[in-house]
Formats: C-alpha cells, sequence, structure tokens
C-alpha cells in the first residue's frame, strides 16, 4: 500500500494537514537532536523527517522503511548526496542495528502502522544509547466537543474522499481513519513509553489536539 501512494504522498499530506505537517516534523527533529547526534529516522517514508535531522545538525543520518518507493523516493530528494543520510530498507520491529547504537531515535506517522505497536517501540528503545532520546509524531485520538465532531467527520469522510482523488488511491486512504481505531490515546501512549522501560516522558498536543508529539529518554 505504502509502495501505491508514493507519488502523490507528500501533497496528500500537505493537503490533509493544511500545511502543517511540515512544521510539525520540524518541530519533532528539533526535539529529538543535539548537535553531532548520530540519528535513526524509522518508517521514514519520502525522508523529509531524516532530512530534518540532518537540518537540526544530527550526523550521522540513518534512516530506515520497508517501503523500496518510499526509499527511493527519498533519495530522489536529496538527489546531489549533500545530505549525507544513509538510506536502508529494514523493518522497524527488526531494525538492522546492535543495542545502544544512536542518541536520538525518531519516527513520524509511523507508529498506527505497526503490527505490534509495544515491541515496536521496545525496537526503538533497545537501539538508543543510555541518556538516548525518542521523538514519536503521530496522529491521536481527536479531543471531545465540537472540534472533535467536526475532526472525526473530516478524517473519517473527507480525507478517504481526497486521498482517493488526488492521490488516486481511495483504499489507502480509507485505511488511514482506520488505522487510528484502537490505537491509545495520547496518555495511554505516554503510559506505554514509560511501560517499554523509558523515562522523562513529555507530550504536547498539536494541530487543535488532532496530532501529538511524544519525547522519552532512555534510562
Ligand atoms: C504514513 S507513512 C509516514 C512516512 C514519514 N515518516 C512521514 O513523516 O511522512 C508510514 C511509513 O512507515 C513505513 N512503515 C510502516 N510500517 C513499517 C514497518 N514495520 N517497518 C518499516 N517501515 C514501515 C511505510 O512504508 C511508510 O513509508
Amino acid at each position: 500500500m505504502f509502495d501505491r501512494i508514493v507519488p502523490r504522498y507528500d501533497l496528500v499530506n500537505s493537503l490533509m494537514s493544511f500545511g502543517m505537517d511540515r512544521r510539525w516534523r520540524v518541530l519533532a527533529a528539533r526535539l529529538a537532536v543535539k548537535p553531532g547526534d548520530r540519528a535513526l529516522d524509522v518508517g521514514t517514508g519520502t525522508g523529509y523527517l531524516a532530512r530534518e535531522l540532518r537540518h537540526a545538525g544530527a550526523s550521522p543520518v540513518f534512516a530506515v522503511d520497508f517501503s523500496t518507493r518510499m526509499l527511493a523516493a527519498a533519495e530522489e530528494r536529496v538527489a546531489d548526496g549533500k545530505a549525507d543520510i544513509a538510506w536502508l530498507r529494514a523493518d522497524a520491529q527488526r531494525l538492522p542495528f546492535p543495542d545502544g547504537s544512536f542518541d536520538c531515535v525518531t519516527n513520524a506517522f509511523l507508529l498506527r502502522n505497526l503490527s505490534d505497536l509495544t515491541s515496536g517501540l521496545r525496537e526503538m528503545a533497545r537501539v538508543l544509547k543510555p541518556g538516548g532520546r525518542l521523538v514519536c509524531l503521530d496522529i491521536t485520538q481527536p479531543p471531545g466537543g465540537p472540534f472533535g465532531v467536526a475532526y472525526r467527520l473530516y478524517f473519517e469522510r473527507l480525507v478517504p474522499l481526497v486521498g482517493g482523488l488526488i492521490g488516486s488511491d481511495r483504499e489507502a486512504y480509507r485505511y488511514l481513519p482506520s488505522s487510528l481505531k484502537g490505537f491509545p490515546d495520547a496518555g495511554s501512549l505516554s503510559d506505554l513509553l514509560s511501560d517499554v522501560g523509558l523515562t522523562d516522558v513529555r507530550m504536547r498536543l498539536l494541530g487543535g489536539g488532532s496530532v501529538a508529539l511524544h519525547r522519552a529518554v532512555k534510562r
């Protein structure tokens, strides 16, 4: 499915988030990186967050995804090779790195897609060095009240329609709202980060409460 949506993936993201998704990834990168960090972006897609990790001063940066076409699109976007990012095909749930390899690990809009969220988070924590930071950015359960009702209508009805028309893949954009069903709300995700052994968990809501940015530290 992710291979299929590559051609218009960035455009549909911008439309669906009213242009805010890029800013959210910049915030995630700034929260994750200290200059000179060895960094990993998991489920990198077209590589926007990986590039932001570089801009924030991380070096080297590794970026993994299991979709070959997403990785090809990511590499194309830095065709001059100056970004100094290693793009690797790998499963987020079996990262090909030894324990304690990175100062920071990030993911954006990945977690809802993992077949086993807890083991995915454990795997990302495993490759962090002690004191290293895990930063997660993802859609979350919308708040209650009128905004929540309007948001649900938008996300469950309009997004599959617009994604189908512009992204030319209605099936994939029908999957998007369904991926949120059963996904923990922002508070429960904070608890899960603690449960997998991370500490100093902080969370910030963005996009009117529709998106959550978490940061946690490895003991
Ligand atoms: C919604 S996209 C997000 C891409 C990018 N991080 C962004 O901010 O736009 C989810 C990405 O995660 C990848 N992905 C999903 N499950 C994965 C897994 N188990 N291992 C590696 N990549 C995965 C998909 O191929 C896709 O590129």
